[in-house]
């Protein structure tokens, strides 16, 4: 290891360059995550989610913003895209393809609540209120929903871009293709690095990034049973995706945030007791801007197949797997 290096922050933290697209990343955290990315040198965007409206709202917001890169022109670009919907995501591929013709890092943000079941599971007197409970939204289609979305969708939407993952890591010098067995590691022209403007030791792959939560692991039901079992199911499909896209050179890793602003959390309290959230508030745009610096960032390039936790200590406080 060279010790002597320069540890530049602003070199190990930063989106500078990157090509990146984000699910739901027009509002609450995604918002956050895409204002990140934006401030922080990426060369392009694209905020996805089914609300046009929306997305073109929060791009102004970003673009007005004082804190807005002054040299960036075009670098958000707001698509109509429903992450369930495979045709939706295809046309969106095909977009991205022409625009820019590959993508640095994909960040599967989208989600939805499902069946607010997690509060009646507590409060059941009677064995029939407690069936009641866990049957509530059971018909109709909520939680499929939220299986399709906050799981389903993961696969889908990664599978999409795998051919425009694979064509950013070309782009970077690193050898196309499946590469296998013990002691042959993927190569890397390092001269393309130059060409592209990039440091001559800025190895990261392309990269694969997952919001899925704490609910992911916690035993204890805040919003609902299909919330958690979806998004447990998408933290191991993510974990899974870091197994068998290794031989690709296609990274994945998760973010599981704890209770943040959004939409999704608009009727709750900000503060917390510390037998809830031992920090004593929701997660700020501060607490999700340095994970996810640190993540797409040079210094982020050897983290692969985890799961990055941001909620304060409340899997500390809670029962859970994690
Ligand atoms: N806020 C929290 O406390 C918290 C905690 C843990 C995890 N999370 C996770 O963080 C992620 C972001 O949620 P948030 O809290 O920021 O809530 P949010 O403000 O409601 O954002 C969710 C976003 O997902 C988009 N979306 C939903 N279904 C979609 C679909 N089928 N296709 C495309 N986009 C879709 C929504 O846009 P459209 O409706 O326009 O499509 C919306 O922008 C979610 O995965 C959520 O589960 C949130």
């Amino acid at each position: 290891m060279d010790v002597q290096a320069p540890f530049n922050p602003a070199d190990l933290f930063s989106a500078k360059g990157l090509v990146v697209v984000i699910t739901g990343g027009g509002s609450g955290i995604g918002l956050a995550l895409t204002s990140t990315l934006y401030q922080n040198g990426a060369a392009k965007i694209f905020v996805l989610g089914r609300r046009l409206n929306v997305l073109q709202d929060a791009i102004k917001t970003l673009e007005s913003s004082p804190s807005a890169p002054k040299e960036a022109s075009n670098v958000l670009t707001a698509i109509s895209c429903d992450v369930v919907d495979q045709r939706s995501v295809k046309e969106a591929v095909e977009r991205i393809q022409k625009e820019t013709g590959y993508v640095d890092v994909l960040i599967n943000n989208a989600g939805v609540l499902g069946p607010t079941n997690g509060g009646s599971l507590y409060k059941a007197n009677s064995i029939e209120e407690m069936r009641d409970a866990m049957l509530q939204g059971f018909d109709g289609n909520e939680w499929d929903t939220a299986l399709k979305i906050n799981a389903q969708a993961v696969i889908g939407v990664s599978a999409a871009f795998l051919p425009l993952l694979e064509a950013a890591n070309t782009r970077r010098g690193w050898a196309a293709g499946k590469v296998e067995g013990d002691g042959n590691p993927r190569k890397q022209d390092t001269s393309a690095l130059e060409k592209i403007g990039a440091n001559k030791d800025d190895d990261r792959m392309a990269h694969i990034i997952t919001t899925t939560s704490v609910a992911s692991f916690m035993r204890y039901c805040t919003a609902g049973l299909a919330y958690n079992a979806s998004k447990s199911a998408a933290a191991h499909l993510s974990k899974m995706m870091a197994s068998f896209l290794a031989p690709w050179g296609i990274r994945s890793n998760v973010i599981a945030p704890g209770p943040y602003p959004s939409e999704m959390t608009k009727s709750r309290s900000a503060n917390f007791g510390t037998s809830e959230v031992p920090q004593g508030r929701m997660g700020s745009a501060n607490d999700i801007a340095g994970l996810l610096l640190f993540l797409v960032g040079k210094g982020g390039a050897y983290i692969n197949g985890t799961i990055q936790v941001t909620d304060g200590g409340r899997m500390g406080v809670f029962p859970g797997t994690y």
